[in-house]
């Protein structure tokens, strides 16, 4: 999941690109003729730079090259797949159809339902080199974090189809399948959090509209490529694209639109909840997450999961470890502060395009929120490792750790959504809870101990959605390791997502006929 910290429906900026005039060369962005349409070249931040330097062309991964065309309109919302443009005038009758598809799909079996469902993982399995592929070109992910997210959405596909079969067999209870669900997941996990999402709502028996971030139009779009085919009727999904204006508002308002499924910002929630006030709301938000590291345990475990876990994918998780909270012993020696500078010194920070590359580009450009986390030390802080800026694209950052972490500060409780770790010491395990607890959010949280009591004590006390032990704080695995938050990680029903309740909480349920 992640905190953006743009709005999913801010306006992406649109290229002046000299091509954006060329007629569209793809089928998939011709307009309905009888809609004001303007094509433009605009995916996310990868615009243009073929046109200005030669030399980076080749580069699949660099700023501002041209990747795509994604339809626009000037009214704001457009199709790509069927390049049906819609305006407000017509957003009932567009979503009359995803509506009216539901009914027959969600009149089906919930085991029939699955059975499409266990095709779409197939389906996402035979084109895992695309999804790679539009991953590291369109949002920057190096192929180390973007193969296991391909594999992610192929066990959400089959654990949802497992799920679907289990609402057929409820005690008492007939599930009524909910029909439209409009899903709105961020740039970060441009694959699996989109699949995921799409694959539950469908898999309850819903139909679906897709409104991929604006930094990855072109992964929702070749996502819908994937699963339409499958789906036997094409309007069980439906892709959206949302300008500036107020049709994302209007879409998350409307009526016909029975739930949302949000990942991003804490901030975005509550946006959309302002924009209609008994949302069916499902979020997964905004994190800020520590691992403690106790004298008990294995330090070069540790050190290799914190790494891992704070600098993997550049950071930009909902998931990361932003902190590392040092107890006792460890807290006075230099020895994990030393392995750990060697280990995030050790990694290679490049573009996607390079194999090498363990540490991408930061995807938002390095302002604000982020570049105060990569460049501003706070009261009593000082850089284990200063960050440094690359390459001048801004993008590039070598990893950060800064020491001297302490309670309350900005630091301490701002999520920086970037390749920077703060360090925190605790005197004991119960202090550094407390640290772990006095942040807003409860996402993840991790323990590096070898001493049951204190895994005790932790999991006693500490508030936070996903706890792991000895393990990294990133990468759930579906199924195993079901994913969602607490605190102001979560809005809404808090069901987690890869778990067993998930599709239940999807789903309206009435009495069973009674049997005597
Ligand atoms: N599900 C993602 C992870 O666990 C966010 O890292």
């Amino acid at each position: 999941g992640s905190a953006v910290p743009s709005t999913p429906f801010a306006s992406p900026a649109a290229s002046a690109s000299p091509a954006a005039s060329a007629s569209p060369a793809s089928p998939s962005t011709s307009a309905d003729p009888t809609t004001s349409f303007t094509p433009v070249f605009h995916v996310g931040h990868f615009v243009n730079a073929a046109d200005t330097d030669p030399s980076v062309a080749a580069n699949r991964s660099v700023v501002r090259e041209v990747l795509g065309r994604v339809a626009s309109s000037t009214l704001g919302v457009a199709t790509i797949d069927a390049a049906r443009v819609i305006d407000e005038r017509r957003l009932d009758d567009r979503l009359g159809a995803p509506v009216a598809a539901a009914d027959a799909w969600g009149s089906l079996s919930g085991a029939a339902r699955g059975e499409v469902l266990h095709r779409i993982g197939e389906a996402l399995e035979a084109h895992r080199a695309d999804l790679i592929e539009v991953m590291a070109s369109e949002t920057g992910k190096t192929a180390d974090q973007a193969d296991p997210e391909v594999s992610e959405a192929v066990d959400f596909a089959h654990y949802y189809a497992e799920l679907a079969a289990q609402l057929d067999d409820v005690d008492g209870a007939v599930a009524v399948p909910e029909k439209l669900t409009l899903v709105t997941p961020p740039w970060n996990f441009p694959v699996a959090i989109p699949a995921g999402s799409v694959l539950s709502a469908l898999a309850a028996g819903s139909a679906v509209v897709l409104k991929p971030a604006g930094q990855a139009e072109r992964c929702g779009a070749l996502l819908a490529e994937i699963i339409k085919p499958v789906l036997p009727d094409a309007d069980l999904l439906t892709l959206v694209q949302v300008e500036e204006n107020g049709l994302g508002r209007q879409l998350i308002a409307h009526a016909l639109v029975d739930r949302v499924i949000l990942t991003g910002a804490y901030e975005t929630a509550q946006l959309f909840r302002s924009f209609r006030a008994d949302l069916p709301l499902l979020a997964e938000t905004s994190g800020k997450n520590a691992i403690i590291v106790t004298p008990s345990a294995d330090l070069d475990l540790a050190v290799k999961d914190v790494v891992h876990s704070a600098f993997g994918h550049a950071g930009q998780k909902c998931s990361a470890a932003s902190l590392v909270i040092l107890v006792g012993s460890v807290a006075r020696s230099e020895r994990f502060r030393h392995q750990l500078l060697d280990a995030a010194s050790s990694l290679t920070v490049g573009w996607p395009s390079d194999a090498r590359s363990q540490v991408g580009p930061v995807v938002e450009p390095a302002a604000g929120k982020l570049l105060d986390g990569l460049t501003k030390l706070g009261p009593g802080e000082k850089w284990l490792l200063e960050p440094k800026s690359l390459d001048g694209s801004g993008r590039l950052w070598s990893p950060g750790i800064r020491d001297g972490v302490t309670r309350g500060s900005e630091f301490h409780r701002t999520e920086y959504f970037g390749p920077v770790l703060g360090v925190m010491t605790a005197a004991t395990l119960d202090e550094a809870i407390d640290l772990v607890n006095d942040v807003d959010f409860g996402l993840t949280s991790g323990l590096h101990s070898l001493d049951p009591a204190e895994l005790q004590t932790w999991l006693d006390r500490v508030q936070a959605g996903n706890l792991y032990v000895n393990r990294g704080i990133t990468g759930a695995i579906v199924r195993r390791q079901p994913f969602g938050g607490w605190k102001k990680s979560a809005v809404g029903p808090g069901t987690k997502a890869g778990g067993p309740n998930y599709l239940v909480g999807l789903t309206g349920w009435r009495s069973a006929p009674a049997v005597d």
